[in-house]
């Protein structure tokens, strides 16, 4: 059985894929501060897997811990989900963001250096493209200047793990996901926003719970269809199976280059209204909204373009909007 270290794995993406390992027959050892997540989702990951995985409390920011982990450890690949997510703290807090997501990294991949370990996928996201001059987005699509100290670490992040791969015959792939939404189908795990969420998705259930008063959305004014922004919302489950498929894929040594990169999306893009008329029909609630002003920073469309995905990883999403908006609803309901 092969030792799966997945970081942040009792995050919201990290948590869905560790449940698709588990039933996959991997080992997984999760790594987790508990900065953005609760330990409460170890139990439920126990509950939906009947595996309760293996769990280290560490901040991958102390040296001495990760060297420690690795060596107490067998580990075979690494699921590398663990870093500070809020575009708008980011901006803040730079090196609170160089530090945490880049300092991380470095660490983890001086470890897989140091003791021969192979076998590494990161979480990157579609924000490397930017406002992208085509749609939908190829990853040929060239990386634009990122828009925030996040987005920075993860273009940086790709660069160490490419520049990484090279010099230490390691082998990666990073994955550049669209919008991830909704909840593992058991309704067990889902999202956990800390405080007022930033993502739509999650406002757009509170607010159909009542937590919140109204949606605003941001721009009616986008050269789209209706005005508002176009954006790829992808079902998390089918985004943790494209984990497991890019993990198969070197483990299996069936890389083209020592490090790989691919558009993990559904190529479908949706307006906010579209995601606010779906909701209401799945939820059969009314949602009070109001049109304001843009978001500083928001584009106006990302989809991808998943042609790549779909040949190399033989992957595509299963899932629709529908499901997934559902799933993010029954959630909310369980997490009043
Ligand atoms: C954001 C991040 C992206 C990150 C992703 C994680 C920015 C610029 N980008 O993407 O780097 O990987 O989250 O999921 O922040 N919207 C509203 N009202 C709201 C919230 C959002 O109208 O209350 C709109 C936004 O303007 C946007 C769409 O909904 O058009 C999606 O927003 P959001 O969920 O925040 O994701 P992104 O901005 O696409």
């Amino acid at each position: 059985m092969k030792n799966i270290l997945v970081t942040g794995g009792l995050g919201f993406i990290g948590s869905h894929t560790v449940v698709e390992l588990q039933n996959t027959g991997y080992h997984v050892i999760i790594v987790d501060d508990l900065s953005n997540s609760k330990i409460e989702v170890l139990e439920r990951i126990k509950e939906i897997t009947g595996i309760a995985p293996e769990f280290h409390q560490i901040d991958l920011r102390i040296k001495q811990d990760v060297k420690d982990l690795f060596a107490n450890t067998t580990i075979d690949g690494i699921i590398h989900f663990a870093a500070f997510k809020a575009v708008g703290e980011s901006v803040e807090k730079p090196l609170d963001y160089y530090e945490n997501n880049i300092g991380s990294l470095v660490y983890l991949l001086q470890e897989m250096r140091d003791r021969n370990i192979d076998h590494f996928i990161f979480s990157s996201s579609c924000t490397v493209y930017g406002q992208a001059d085509e749609l939908p987005i190829t990853e040929n699509a060239p990386i634009k200047p990122a828009a925030s100290p996040y987005g920075n670490t993860k273009q940086i992040g790709e660069e160490i793990i490419k520049e990484s791969c090279e010099a230490y015959g390691m082998n990666a792939i990073a994955l550049r996901y669209f919008n991830p939404i909704g909840a593992h189908d058991s309704i067990k795990i889902g999202e956990l926003p800390l405080g007022v969420p930033q993502n739509l998705i999650p406002f757009v259930t509170q607010t159909a719970a009542g937590i919140r008063e109204q949606l605003s959305v941001f721009g009616d004014d986008y050269d789209t269809q209706d005005g508002t922004a176009i954006r790829d919302y992808i079902h998390v489950v089918d985004l943790a199976k494209a984990h497991i498929v890019a993990l198969q894929r070197l483990l299996h040594k069936e890389n083209k280059s020592s490090f790989e990169f691919f558009n993990i999306g559904t190529g479908k893009g949706s307006s906010v209204l579209e995601v606010v008329k779906s909701f209401e029909k799945v939820s059969a609630t009314k949602l009070n909204y109001k049109i304001v002003d843009r978001r500083p920073g928001d584009i106006t469309a990302a989809y991808a373009d998943t042609t790549l995905a779909e040949k190399e990883l033989r992957w595509k999403t299963e899932k629709s909007l529908d499901e997934a908006l559902l799933s993010a609803w029954q959630w909310q309901q369980e997490n009043k």
